[in-house]
């Protein structure tokens, strides 16, 4: 009977002494620059992001910048992101019994869902500085944010489809013709509402914001029937709707 916990002991021993190898071959990787490991890691860092297992980060760490960067502007961040609209579309095609009485609702973010702000973070550290809202509100306001295509698309497609669409955006009030000029500019248009945030919402966290926007909208009679964000605080939160997409965003954390 006493020999099992040994030998379990001695198991783990084994375990915690590859995984120090392990663990010293990798930094010696990441000391001479080599790709593999570090791979690994990073991509262990950002898949953990989206399931949103790591929170709150400020900074995307030091040695997965690169990667990160590598990720975002590569073809698997966009057929990732066509996924996610591809499933959506497979969504709307059996979900939702429109009535056709104006109330069918659908919410989409604004940055890094509609448009992309890696434009931005490709001039400021990818990530790996921490966010500065007054130089990213600065290159909010010259409406250069190109549009995300696969979004585009649908967006169009759940409009046509007679559903109202509004975007609730943690951007600032202050922004808000800046962002029109944008959305227009890249091809969004006939949306029922956009939120912006006033200042009596900047004292409360995105969720909360975005929480009280829906819950504005159901008092109104409106069923949100989806969201689609890049950030879990547009996603979690009372009320909720039928169902959420998550797109990719590992650069920034919105709490
Ligand atoms: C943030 O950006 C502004 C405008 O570019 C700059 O003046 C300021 O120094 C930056 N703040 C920090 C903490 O880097």
């Amino acid at each position: 009977m006493a020999r099992k916990p040994l030998l379990i002991l001695a198991l783990a021993n084994l375990l915690i002494g590859l995984a120090d190898a392990d663990w010293n071959i990798l930094n010696q990787k990441w000391k001479n620059a080599r790709g593999d490991s570090l791979k690994n890691y990073c991509e262990s860092w950002r898949i953990n992001v989206e399931l949103h297992n790591i929170r709150e980060f400020e900074v995307v760490p030091q040695e997965c910048v690169y990667y990160i960067k590598k990720y975002m502007t590569s073809s698997q961040y966009k057929a990732d992101s066509e996924k996610a609209i591809e499933e959506v579309t497979l969504y709307l095609s059996s979900c939702c019994s429109l009535d056709g009485d104006g109330k069918d609702a659908w919410i989409f973010d604004v940055d890094d869902t509609l448009i992309s702000t890696i434009p931005y973070f490709k001039k400021h550290g990818f990530g790996g500085e921490k966010l500065n809202s007054t130089s990213l509100e600065a290159w909010m306001k010259e409406t250069k944010a190109p549009a995300l295509d696969h979004t585009l698309k649908l967006f169009h497609q759940i409009k046509d489809n007679g559903v109202k669409i509004f975007l609730i955006s943690s951007r600032s009030e202050t922004l808000r013709s800046p962002t029109v000029d944008n959305l227009i500019k890249v091809g969004y248009h006939g949306w029922a509402g956009l939120i912006l945030r006033g200042l009596d919402d900047e004292y409360m966290q995105v969720q909360e914001y975005k929480s009280q926007v829906r819950k504005r909208l159901v008092d109104q009679g409106y069923r949100i029937w989806g969201i689609i964000g890049d950030q879990w605080s547009s996603l979690k939160g009372l009320p909720d709707a039928k169902r959420t997409f998550k797109l990719p965003n590992s650069i920034y954390y919105l709490s």
